[in-house]
């Protein structure tokens, strides 16, 4: 049942124009539609509609106005004969909005009605040739309760309003622009406005409106700053101008990913909306910035050029995925920005790349679409683009964007299309390079660097490892920045671009009359790992004087990732054991003392490396012994530098809350340090923590000393908990907090303590949120997911099948964590593979589970 990249084919009919008529209600929903059908002239000939539908049934079928029966349902799509060039198709349906759990089409979400239509939702919601490339314009009319629904939205911009005696009123609304269907949108429910209006480079007034329900108002104004804030970056950077007079968004609690970029009306999950704060951590305030730029740069990358089909995900996400994260670049620090993306790379897409659900930026084939917005689609696929930025700069870069808008406006277009503007415009020769959107996997980059006479020759070697239907690779053009250091002056003269561009090639440099220090691959320029083996003085020297501050964080986890790697691959005397650590401790109290550095920089720095990613550097590794030697190391840090971490605790402490860098910076420190603290002894850490807790007028200090205090076995624990949960209770947001810091806490109990969540009144199956903040928490912590018992894989396991029927996309999401198992050691892996099996065994999956499970089995 795969769909394949190679098959596509353009549509037969076209569909000019959409009228729809929604007769609302929560438990029943009356939906008429009317169809210009046109065929087109590019099409294959064919006297056959394909409509696509998904757990609907027509009602009636009206082709000019009578009523036919000669039509037939192929599986869920209805198809029907039409003889001529140009035709009215009308038909209706009728939904139970409120049995709709799957998130998907139109659903109901507390008392409001709201619809999710990326990728294949519309088609939930009436019949429909449901692919991008078929674009229409959309007039909609819906009518519902006024008390139920006083408010009503739709795409565009609304045409006429009335009301009637019985207690309805109406809305019509127009969207001038055509777009295909999953980008329909339609809300309905008692929402009030955060409204403001901005005026565009051309001096049109838009107004904007921030939909929540009635008492959250008061939190979104960080939302509207950031929404105004991206309108002009976007016309600042990419000269893009927004193209309707209205801009509306809406806060759904109960949404299956993060927010939807529908035309002219974006649907939110409220956690990327709803910031104040009490309530909201500097992380939370970030995101929903970068979410509400995101939303709003698909205007132009994702609606006003869309893609002809799903493979092309990447054209719109991994652009769209670059601007937001130059965008917030922008609003931001630059660095801090790059190393938070990088780590996001690293964290969820380098193990998707190395193992069984590997897949290019634009996949080849696939069951379940929605399985495909994957970190690979999204985050590697801005690495791609940013690649060629780099490569060509960024005025010229502009250059290519500028023709890709140009030549592509109003279209559904290619990857292929994109890349071809990049090379037009910016003039790149770019066929090589397009291997990047081909091949799946990291590619692995081999360093040596030898010195001879005056020179340093560089000689690098690039792998592209094979990957589930990819057994050959092809080398890959690889950007990579680079500086040679002087180590004693502690100077580089200038850096260097090579390109790596076959399987290996040598670079010599001359004027060196001592072997240099190399800095590599700085700013993260191409998504690859380095392997090079060096020694821990260089790696301390550039963590201490690299300028590049990517660079610098890179040095610092080398030193600690190379310890690490060798401690849990039992390579380890004492003494090496002892140097390292002393290394990295030197490196450590360097990075706290250092008065150049500000606070969000220096926290960066004191960043350990994920687990997961200490896993991607060995073919099969042990969590169990990767936890303990990270939580080993954690602990020396904190004893040997128990005196400097402390001071740095105090000095944060002693900041008073703002939202500027400065104070962001000292709560980011002050959680930081004491995370170490507690580690190296509990008593104080719980102390500080409690003090920390009590002492909070943020959710950032309340929510840093809470997770200290979750892993440690103390009684202000419990204390602390019982009072976040009374002083939160009813705030659906924070109270997913009070689950995922349980969930993610290094606590001895912690598998008991995430059962006991489960039945915990506050937990529901039903909302995503929810199911996240509890079981995404505990599939992260290795310490409740990697349990030596197995237990943790056995409750993901229970969680999938127990959710597929109830909301398949969500549970899909958590097969890849068990899709891990051959890079894991034989116990544990045994016990992944069973509930994969287990899984696989159940009747009716879903398409999305049944996809991932058989994908991960292999
Ligand atoms: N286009 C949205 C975004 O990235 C994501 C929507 C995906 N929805 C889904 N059900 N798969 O901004
Ligand atoms: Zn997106």
């Amino acid at each position: 049942p795969s769909i394949r990249r190679e098959d596509y084919l353009p549509p037969a009919w076209l569909v000019p124009e959409v009228a729809l008529d929604f007769r609302l209600g929560l438990e029943e929903t009356r939906v008429a539609s009317r169809l210009s059908v046109r065929r087109n002239p590019e099409g294959n000939g064919t006297a056959t509609l394909r409509l696509n539908g998904d757990q609907i049934t027509p009602l009636t079928l009206r082709i000019d106005g009578q009523e036919v029966h000669d039509w037939r349902m192929d599986g869920p799509d209805l198809l029907v004969a039409l003889p001529g060039e140009a035709h009215q198709v009308e038909i209706e349906t009728c939904l139970n909005p409120g049995a709709n759990s799957q998130l998907m089409g139109l659903y109901a979400s507390n008392g409001m009605l709201c619809t999710q239509c990326e990728a294949e939702g519309f088609r939930r919601i009436t019949f429909f040739p449901d692919r991008p490339d078929v674009l229409s314009t959309y007039t909609v009319r819906m009518r519902g309760d006024k008390a139920k629904f006083p408010i009503l939205l739709a795409n565009g911009n609304c045409t006429a309003q009335g009301e009637d005696a019985d207690g309805t009123h109406w809305a019509e609304w127009h969207d001038p622009w055509p777009k295909p269907s999953y980008l329909f949108a339609l809300v309905a429910g008692e929402l009030v406005a955060n409204h403001a209006t901005f005026t565009t480079m051309t001096g049109r007034t838009v107004d904007l409106n921030i939909w929540v329900r009635p008492g959250d108002e008061d939190r979104t104004q960080h939302a509207m700053d950031s929404l105004i804030a991206s309108m002009k970056w976007d016309e600042e950077t990419f000269g893009r101008e927004y193209d309707l007079d209205l801009f509306n968004i809406v806060a759904v609690s109960d949404f299956n990913m993060g927010a939807m970029e529908n035309k002219g009306l974006n649907v939110f999950n409220t956690r990327y909306v709803l910031a104040d704060p009490e309530t909201a951590t500097d992380a939370d305030y970030d995101a929903v910035e970068g979410v509400i730029g995101h939303e709003y740069f698909h205007n132009w990358s994702g609606n006003r050029v869309t893609c002809r089909d799903w493979f092309q995900l990447s054209l719109k996400e991994g652009f769209t995925v670059l601007r937001d994260q130059l965008f917030s670049a922008d609003m931001g620090s630059e660095a801090v920005k790059r190393i938070e993306d990088v780590r996001v790379l690293r964290i969820a897409q380098f193990p998707e790349d190395s193992g069984p659900l590997a897949h290019p930026i634009r996949p080849d084939s696939y069951q379940e679409i929605s399985n495909f917005y994957t970190a690979t689609v999204y985050n590697k696929g801005a690495e791609v683009i940013r690649m060629m930025r780099t490569m060509a700069g960024p005025e010229r870069f502009r250059k290519g964007t500028d023709l890709y808008f140009d030549r592509h406006d109003g279209q559904a277009a290619t990857c292929e299309d994109f890349v071809k503007a990049i090379e037009d415009g910016a003039g790149l020769d770019l066929r090589q390079f397009r291997l990047w959107y081909a091949q799946a996997g990291t590619p692995q980059v081999g360093v040596e660097l030898e010195h001879k006479g005056t020179q340093a020759i560089l000689r690098l070697t690039q792998s592209v490892p094979a990957t589930p239907g990819q057994p050959e690779k092809q080398p890959m053009p690889i950007p990579l920045r680079l500086a040679l250091y002087d180590r004693d002056r502690g100077e580089h003269s200038g850096e260097k671009l090579v390109v790596l561009d076959k399987d290996s090639d040598t670079f010599v440099f001359d004027g060196f009359a001592r072997p240099p220090v190399l800095s590599i691959n700085r700013g993260f320029s191409a998504p690859v790992a380095i392997r090079f083996p060096r020694d821990n003085a260089d790696l301390v020297f550039l963590a201490a004087h690299d300028d590049d501050p990517f660079a610098r964080y890179e040095a610092m986890q080398g030193l600690v990732v190379q310890h690490l790697v060798a401690a849990v691959s039992g390579q380890l005397d004492e003494a090496t054991r002892a140097e390292a650590r002393h290394a990295i401790g030197e490196a450590f109290a360097a990075i706290i003392a250092d008065p150049a550095l500000d606070d969000l920089m220096r926290g960066e720095l004191m960043i350990l490396p994920a687990e997961t990613y200490l896993a991607e550097q060995l073919a099969v590794s042990d969590p169990g012994a990767i936890h303990a030697e990270r939580e080993g190391l954690k602990r020396w840090l904190g004893r040997e530098l128990a005196g400097p971490l402390r001071s740095l605790h105090d000095r944060a402490a002693a900041v008073a809350y703002a939202r500027d860098a400065a104070a962001r910076g000292a709560r980011k420190i002050k959680t930081q340090a004491l995370t170490l603290i507690a580690a190296g002894d509990p008593a104080e850490g719980a102390r500080r923590a409690y003090a920390q807790y009590t002492a909070a007028d943020n959710m950032t200090d309340r929510q840093g000393a809470l997770m200290v205090l979750a892993s440690l076995d103390a009684p202000e624990r419990e204390e602390a908990l019982a009072d976040f949960h009374r002083r939160y209770e009813g705030n659906a947001l924070v109270i997913d907090k009070w689950f995922s810091l349980q969930a993610g806490s290094f606590h001895p109990r912690v598998l008991e303590h995430i059962r006991a969540l489960a039945r915990h009144p506050d937990f529901t199956m039903g909302n995503p949120n929810r199911v996240r903040a509890l079981y995404m928490a505990a599939t992260a912590n290795p310490d409740a997911f990697h349990h030596e018992s197995g237990e943790g894989y056995r409750m993901i396991g229970e969680l999938i099948r127990k959710l597929d029927p109830i909301n398949a996309q969500t549970a899909a999401r958590f097969v890849p964590a068990l899709g891990r198992w051959r890079r894991i050691e034989p116990v544990r892996a045994a016990q992944m593979r069973a509930e994969l099996e287990r899984t696989a065994a159940v009747p009716d999956l879903s398409r999305d589970v049944r996809e991932q499970v058989s994908k991960s089995l292999g």
